[in-house]
């Protein structure tokens, strides 16, 4: 049974009791116009003014909607027994917890949304959703586009601090972690409309330079005309200046001072280390284009020139104290203090990121801050937030903008449960393992046949997208925080919560819809969508749920969610593409409608996890 007198009296007329609350308390009529794909967001926009007509004089109570089992309807809302917490005891028409979400149940304003509404146990108020409400909303999407669905959030700008490799070493796995991870929350929230600024924080800047640049002088008098090539593997480079430093006390001495030099400005060695830079970032960027990622780097060095004015005003304000000749930053809850100055009178990691964090809320005017790394940093972060707290540049409140989160994630382990590690117990390159993934795609290919179907360029592009994307996506689909083991045959397995299964499916939506020979564009605008049988309207359901899910992936920093989003709507699918015939039966015009809007929704996934479509296998 409809919630509302009957079920078309969508619009109201005067005379009904409801309105003329409505109309005196002020509050606003939700229609359905404003719906934006975010079905939680829509309903709690709904309990929220039935709240208010319900008990008025409780103004701070918020409606928690949540997406509940079927057995209970599409939606569930628990604002009845919070508003019983805050009534009970006072003198109300209430008798309790029920009897609250029954009169929030009649202050419902009328929407299309709702089919019927039902109290359960304590006082849950669960909510069965009009499925030509569903269905209408479907369509309007694919009419509208996917990015109509896109979450709005409050914020504007945020920096995503992500990848940020060292220059002169390889770039591991912990990296790919790291850039995999921030470019998937980054696409987030673009979608979500925010502008974000891609950084990269290289590690530019340190100590390691004057070893680097006197081995650089040593190797090659011509340094300036030195390239990859000459330099070879950049991590060797390296391992060997570090050998050349650990065993020559002259070189280290010289090495020492070449530091002094290189931070005093001097022209030969700001040449040499521009030079190394530029070798590393070559290397670097090499790994994004594979990748599809794109970031702007902002290392280390850049923070330079505005460290001693950020410490001089935290200096002035009393935060930076002296310590057993360090200059310190003290913080509640920590024993050990943050090093902002050496004893040395060097600046060090810290210093740069009190910098980096002044420059982003100032000077870029982030209203949130996300750095992606590795969970052993978590204490550096804590420590810098809370110092940034004391400088008042952040609020205290965590709940409020502007904002700084860390997003940490675990160890990348091989088969042993040791860290991944080459068998010559090297760090994995990340070339060598995307190398790995790709041949291991296409040789999959190959043996199926589809060097005989299939042009060379197809072959190679789908290799790629399988590949990178099996690597993307096994990463992904974990709770960042956990580690994870890394395997090619788990990874590349076409069953199970994979890439390459997701994708295949994908394209044999594609293959559905190519082979039924009808305009697709043409069925969007002239067709109508229906959800009558129930696993179409389990598989519409959970199209609609799309949008929350981007949001709590997004605001809860958790691209697992929306992997476990995207794994369950292909398996919602399968169950619907075995129960309902879609080409050649009476409702294929819908049914292919209701395929699009899956293969839809399934490359806005991929999109917002950076793996890249396939559309036919
Ligand atoms: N370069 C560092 C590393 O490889 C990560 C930098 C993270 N960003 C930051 N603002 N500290 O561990």
């Amino acid at each position: 049974p409809s919630i509302f007198a009957s079920a078309d009296s969508l619009k109201l007329t005067s005379s009904s009791p409801a309105f003329a609350t409505r109309m005196q308390s002020g509050s606003p009529m939700v229609t359905d116009e404003e719906f934006t794909g975010n079905v939680k967001a829509q309903l709690a926009k709904l309990f929220g003014l039935s709240l208010k007509l319900t008990a008025p004089e409780e103004p701070d109570v918020e409606p928690l909607v949540a997406a509940c089992t079927a057995k209970f309807g599409d939606y569930q809302c628990n604002n009845a027994m919070s508003l019983w917490a805050k009534i009970k005891g006072k003198r109300t028409q209430f008798r309790g917890p029920p009897a609250v979400g029954e009169a929030i149940k009649n202050n419902l304003p009328p929407s299309e949304m709702i089919e019927s509404c039902s109290i359960a146990g304590p006082g849950f108020v669960n909510v069965v959703l009009s499925k030509n409400w569903m269905a209408k909303s479907i369509q309007k999407m694919l009419i509208d586009g996917i990015d109509s669905w896109a979450p709005k959030l409050s914020i504007k700008r945020a920096v995503v601090d992500f990848s940020s490799p060292n220059i002169a070493k390889e770039m591991h796995v912990g990296h790919l972690r790291s850039t995999i991870i921030g470019d998937s929350l980054a696409r987030m929230l673009e979608f979500s409309k925010v502008e974000v600024l891609r950084r990269n924080h290289v590690g530019d800047w340190g100590t390691q330079f004057g070893m680097l640049i006197e081995f650089l002088f040593e190797k090659f008098p011509n340094y300036e005309d030195v390239n990859e090539k000459a330099i070879g593997d950049l991590q060797a480079f390296y391992k060997e200046s570090k050998q050349r430093f650990d065993a020559d006390p002259d070189f280290k001495e010289r090495a020492q001072r070449a530091v002094v030099r290189l931070q005093g400005g001097e022209d030969r060695y700001r040449r040499a280390w521009a030079q190394i830079c530029e070798i590393s970032r070559n290397e670097f960027q090499r790994v994004y284009q594979r990748l599809g990622v794109h970031l702007e780097e902002k290392g280390e060095s850049f923070y330079n020139p505005y460290i001693p004015g950020v410490l001089k005003a935290l200096t002035e304000q009393g935060l930076v104290e002296e310590s057993q000749g360090c200059q310190v930053i003290f913080i509640d809850g920590f024993n050990i203090p943050l090093i902002v100055v050496k004893s040395d009178g060097g600046y060090n990691y810290a210093s740069t990121d009190m910098t980096a964090i002044w420059y982003r809320l100032n000077e870029e005017r982030a209203e949130w801050i996300i750095y992606v790394t590795d969970v052993g940093q978590q204490q550096h972060f804590a420590m810098v937030f809370k110092a940034a707290q004391r400088a008042g540049w952040l609020p205290v409140v965590d709940r409020s903008y502007p904002k700084a989160s860390h997003v940490g994630f675990g160890l990348v382990l091989g088969d042993d449960g040791k860290r991944f590690r080459t068998r010559s117990s090297e760090v994995v390159r990340l070339v060598d393992l995307l190398d790995e993934a790709k041949a291991r795609s296409k040789k999959e290919l190959i043996d199926r046949g589809k060097g005989q179907e299939w042009t060379e360029e197809d072959i190679e592009q789908t290799a790629e997208a399988v590949g990178y994307g099996a690597v993307k996506y096994a990463d992904l689909k974990n709770n960042r925080l956990t580690n994870y083991t890394f395997n090619y045959d788990q990874m590349l397995n076409d069953k199970g919560n994979t890439a390459v299964y997701l994708l295949y499916a994908h394209a044999r939506i594609c293959s559905i819809i190519r082979k039924s020979g009808k305009d697709i564009e043409e069925l969007k605008k002239t067709g109508t969508l229906v959800l009558d049988h129930v696993d179409e309207r389990v598989l519409g359901l959970h199209l609609l749920q799309f949008a929350e899910v981007v949001e709590e992936a997004c605001m809860n920093l958790l691209p697992n969610v929306l992997c476990e989003y995207l794994y369950n709507l292909s398996e919602k699918f399968s169950t619907f593409y075995q129960q309902c015939k879609v080409v050649g039966s009476e409702e294929e015009t819908s049914r292919l409608l209701l395929c699009e809007a899956t293969a839809v929704v399934m490359r806005k996934c991929f999109y917002l996890l950076g793996i890249t479509p396939i559309y036919k296998i």
